[in-house]
């Protein structure tokens, strides 16, 4: 094990010893190579510069009480990458190739993957670049698949506490019909201005209502919403949100738990009715939202009166968690040991 102040991280980037890359050429995918190179050789035309052929995946690894390692859901983001591929026009990455890559950079970077006890956890940021030049507008013929990891603290300050949000009506992050649902850099550019407009006024994060009506809640700065009342677990259906992992999963947690689910469009006037609500991602894990500005409007929504997160929220983060760690039966099967 390195010697890092584990249960002090941030969540920043920190060099690790290894990355593992894949390069598609003439229509296929070759061998995985290993790289100690922290930067990459490319064509000052390459796609991914100028046309935005770029996406990207976000998942963790966890050193568990029982001196195992395990990822979570990598299918999951395999799929969903494919998916951001077809998007773009990118050859998809097999899901045999990206678990391979993802278990190799984790075994070569185990020294890296914080302690049990520090809360910690090994982020593993898969990327994947048109490389080949284009000056017209034409996806790349070559690609770069790229894998690193990097041991990462919580997301939001304090980890498992509430954070007020705040409603941003003055930018969109994604169109109904643009790539919302893609993990592509471009939305994330789309919401620079918005995530620092709402870190200037205090708030922890932006949020973004649907880009068409400004009627319905779409999604935080990078994770998903969901509400909770009489026993409900609402969460919004819309095409311009990230179809999230961490959400899918604490849906079927919630089934688990005998409550109702529900995945429709959320009005904004509804957050009155909440009596919890949370951003949820691999990044945010469960964030619970102490309140949400409206400033447009003056209004503002509260779910917790005593600063404290709600029950539901506690028992779905725990429950999650315990999964993740290995200390709850994988009843899903949702998590691989490396
Ligand atoms: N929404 C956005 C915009 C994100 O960037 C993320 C992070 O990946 C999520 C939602 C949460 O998705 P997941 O739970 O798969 O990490
Ligand atoms: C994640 O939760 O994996 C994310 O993608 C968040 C991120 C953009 C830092």
């Amino acid at each position: 094990m390195k010697n890092l102040d584990w249960a002090n991280l941030s969540f920043g980037y920190r060099p690790t010893d290894y990355n593992v890359r894949c390069y598609y050429r003439d229509g296929k995918w070759g061998e995985i190579e290993v790289s100690s190179e922290e930067y990459i050789n490319m064509h000052m035309a390459a796609t991914c510069l100028h046309y935005g052929q770029e996406a990207f995946e976000g998942l963790k690894a966890f050193r568990c009480p029982d001196g195992k390692v395990r990822v979570f859901r990598m299918d999951e983001n395999a799929a969903r990458l494919q998916s951001t591929c077809r998007g773009i026009l990118m050859p998809e990455v097999p899901t045999d190739l990206f678990c391979d890559m993802v278990k190799k950079v984790v075994r070569l970077n185990q020294e890296y993957i914080p302690t049990y006890e520090s809360g910690a956890t090994l982020y593993i940021r898969p990327l994947l670049i048109g490389m080949s030049p284009q000056v017209g507008v034409h996806p790349a013929t070559e690609y770069l698949f790229i894998i690193f990891v990097t041991p990462v603290g919580p997301y939001f300050k304090g980890g498992f506490s509430t954070n007020p949000y705040v409603i941003i009506r003055d930018y969109d992050r994604s169109a109904p019909l643009g790539t919302g649902m893609y993990k592509v850099g471009g939305n994330y550019a789309a919401s620079l201005k918005a995530n620092a407009l709402a870190h200037e006024k205090g708030y922890a994060c932006e949020f973004y209502l649907d880009a068409k009506e400004k009627r319905y809640m779409d999604e935080c700065g990078a994770a998903n919403f969901f509400g909770i009342k009489d026993n409900t677990y609402v969460t919004p259906k819309s095409t311009s949100i990230l179809p999230s992992i961490t959400n899918k999963s604490l849906m079927q947690l919630a089934e688990d738990l005998g409550m109702k689910v529900e995945r429709r469009p959320i009005p904004e006037d509804e957050l009155d009715t909440f009596e919890e609500a949370g951003a949820c991602g691999t990044a945010a894990v469960i964030s619970p939202i102490s309140y949400i500005d409206d400033l447009d409007t003056g209004r503002r929504f509260t779910f917790s009166e005593d600063g404290k997160p709600g029950p539901v929220s506690t028992r779905l983060y725990n429950l999650l968690r315990a999964i993740q760690y290995g200390t709850a039966e994988d009843k899903h099967g949702w998590t691989t040991v490396v």
